[in-house]
């Protein structure tokens, strides 16, 4: 079941902390949900955005002493879901690119010039430059992940607060390569979300 009400899905998603445990969402689902969030846009479409479905109670026991105050969404969400920026995006360039060509919706010859373009740069990047960069990209995918979830009838909570230092490795990742960006707990609210207040539009907006 899909909720096409874009007012609905945007101005209802609250963050939920407490799920509904008996609830799991199948992985031909959750793929989807994934598939449709990495629609987001990226830096030179490099989509450096990772996805770790954690669901099992292996994983979940693996995550719990990494989430410091966010225990319950641990324990009740269907899945936590660790959104990872990588570092090595660009192993991917030819990949998307001749697809690209292959799927006709770009020409060789605009697939040579910026394949000669985007991957020495992106490779000469600075561990910082790349990292801001994965970091942007991956939160729109998070942000896309939430909306999405929300379409399809699930509940989100962004979680920050973590061991960001402790979290590849724990699941067997490269720490150099993959950076924790937000873990998203989804499932299927037991307790509804608070309301929260937004600033209004003139304190956080200029028109020049
Ligand atoms: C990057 C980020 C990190 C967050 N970290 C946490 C967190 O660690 N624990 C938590 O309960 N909520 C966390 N939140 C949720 C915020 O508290 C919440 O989005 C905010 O209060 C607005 O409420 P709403 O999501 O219901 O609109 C985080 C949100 C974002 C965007």
């Amino acid at each position: 079941m899909i909720n096409n009400n874009f007012e609905d899905v945007v101005m209802n998603r609250k963050s939920v902390k407490v799920f509904d445990e008996t609830v799991k969402i199948p992985q031909a689902e959750m793929d989807e949900i994934i598939q449709k969030a990495t629609k987001a846009p990226s830096s030179v479409n490099m989509q450096p955005w990772r996805f770790l479905v954690v669901e099992s109670d292996e994983g979940k026991d693996k995550l719990r002493p990494l989430i410091r105050f966010n225990t319950r969404q641990n324990d009740t969400s269907a899945e936590m879901v660790v959104i990872f920026g990588d570092m090595q995006n660009y192993e991917h360039g030819e990949e998307i690119y001749n697809s690209a060509v292959e799927h006709g919706m770009m020409p060789e010859d605009v697939k040579d010039e910026m394949l000669a373009k985007v991957l020495p740069y992106y490779k000469s990047l600075s561990k910082a430059e790349m990292n801001d960069i994965i970091k942007i990209d991956s939160s729109l995918a998070a942000m896309q992940f939430m909306l999405v979830a929300r379409a399809y009838g699930y509940d989100t909570n962004p979680i920050g607060g973590f061991e960001r230092d402790q979290i590849a490795e724990a699941f067997d990742l490269d720490p150099e390569r993959y950076e924790p960006v937000m873990i998203v707990a989804i499932g299927k609210e037991k307790n509804p979300g608070h309301d929260s207040y937004r600033l209004p539009v003139d304190t956080v907006t200029r028109h020049v």
